[in-house]
């Protein structure tokens, strides 16, 4: 597949392209696209059309207790979705918009209950992305947008992901490249005015602590639908996938295995596995982040027995990646 071009790349009745207009036309008309932004694809709507945002809902097949980010052109946006913002939030979108944090704020009433799932609070960011930023730019409405995979498989990190797994069933693919950071973004909230953090992502927790000090984490719970950006299982190969710290001592238990790995730097020698992905070869976690998912597709397409992904140092990034493949392994 041709990707990256100006001219729109047909794939039966799906465009695969660059050229804003197009997005634009089906945005305004209650349609439904892929747009990609500097942490994953999203499918996105008009967050005030209540049909887009039930088409989001039902070709994700997602259920509509789990409510969807807004995404905004600038931070001047964020009074007409939000209010009561406290200071911390203004510090943290200062510092890190347009880019991959996402706040949750209380919600103003123009907000659809369908898309914060009948929450108080909307989830908003400005993503650092310049063909989003542009298409942002023309429209005169936010973009509620959630990572453009099925509900519970991998995110994508590429137009050509998207394409896999929705193929015609999207009008408009926006081909904007490789996504940079390659995990979703850090989701900032808060209780009682004091920061929560609700999920790990492109940046880390370290780096939000420099900003407004120290942040409490939401204690992750499935059953509570107030936090279902905690869901377990998430991010998920088809195959059946193991996290390890000892890669080579769990290869030893699967003798007869068609064995996929998932390593941070260094491969596996002298063991009879099939295929081995390194995120980094030089141990550098941005890059680790940002290979994560494409691996894990690739990995995914080998009818492999099973994967192993390989735990990885928990700091900075490494904690984003292992929560990831934590839940990707959950059954
Ligand atoms: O990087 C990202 O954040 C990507 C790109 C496309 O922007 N989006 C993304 O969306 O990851 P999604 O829907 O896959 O994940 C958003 C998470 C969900 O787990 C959802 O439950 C949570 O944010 N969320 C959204 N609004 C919320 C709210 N009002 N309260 C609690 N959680 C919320
Ligand atoms: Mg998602």
């Amino acid at each position: 597949m041709q990707l990256n071009s100006n001219a729109p790349v047909t794939k039966h009745n799906i465009l695969i392209t660059t050229n804003l207009d197009l997005a634009k036309q089906v945005l305004s008309n209650d349609g439904i696209i892929a747009i990609p932004t500097e942490t994953v694809y999203g499918l996105a709507g008009n967050t005030f059309s209540e049909i887009a945002v039930n088409k989001i809902f039902a070709l994700k097949k997602r259920p509509h207790y789990n409510p969807l980010i807004v995404h905004i052109k600038s931070a001047d946006w964020l009074n007409e979705v939000a209010c009561d913002i406290p200071d911390a939030a203004m510090l943290l979108a200062t510092k890190f918009w347009p880019g991959p944090l996402t706040l949750l704020l209380n919600k103003k009433p123009n907000i659809p209950d369908l898309v914060t799932a009948g929450k108080p609070t909307v989830a908003v960011r400005v993503p650092n992305h310049p063909l989003t930023l542009n298409l942002l730019e023309q429209l005169d409405f936010p973009l509620s947008a959630p990572s453009a995979n099925p509900f519970g498989s991998i995110s994508p990190t590429s137009a050509e992901h998207v394409y896999n797994y929705f193929e015609d069933n999207l009008e408009v693919i926006l081909d904007g490249g490789e996504c940079n950071n390659g995990v979703e973004s850090t989701i900032i909230g808060f209780e009682n005015n004091l920061p929560v953090l609700y999920r790990l992502g492109a940046i880390s927790l370290e780096d939000i602590e420099k900003v407004i000090g120290e942040v409490h984490t939401h204690t992750k719970n499935d059953k509570d639908p107030s936090a279902p950006g905690m869901l377990s299982r998430h991010y998920s190969p088809n195959t059946t996938t193991y996290l390890a710290d000892n890669v080579v001592e769990l290869i030893n238990l699967y003798p007869n295995k068609k064995i996929g790995l998932l390593l941070f730097k260094d491969l596996v020698r002298n063991n009879p596995v099939l295929h081995q992905e390194i995120l980094s070869k030089n141990g550098d976690l941005s890059e680790a982040a940002r290979n994560l998912y494409a691996a894990l597709h690739r990995l995914d397409k080998l009818n492999l027995d099973i994967i192993i992904a390989e735990r990885l140092p928990d700091n900075g990034l490494g904690k984003t990646i292992n929560d990831r493949l934590q839940r990707a392994v959950e059954k």
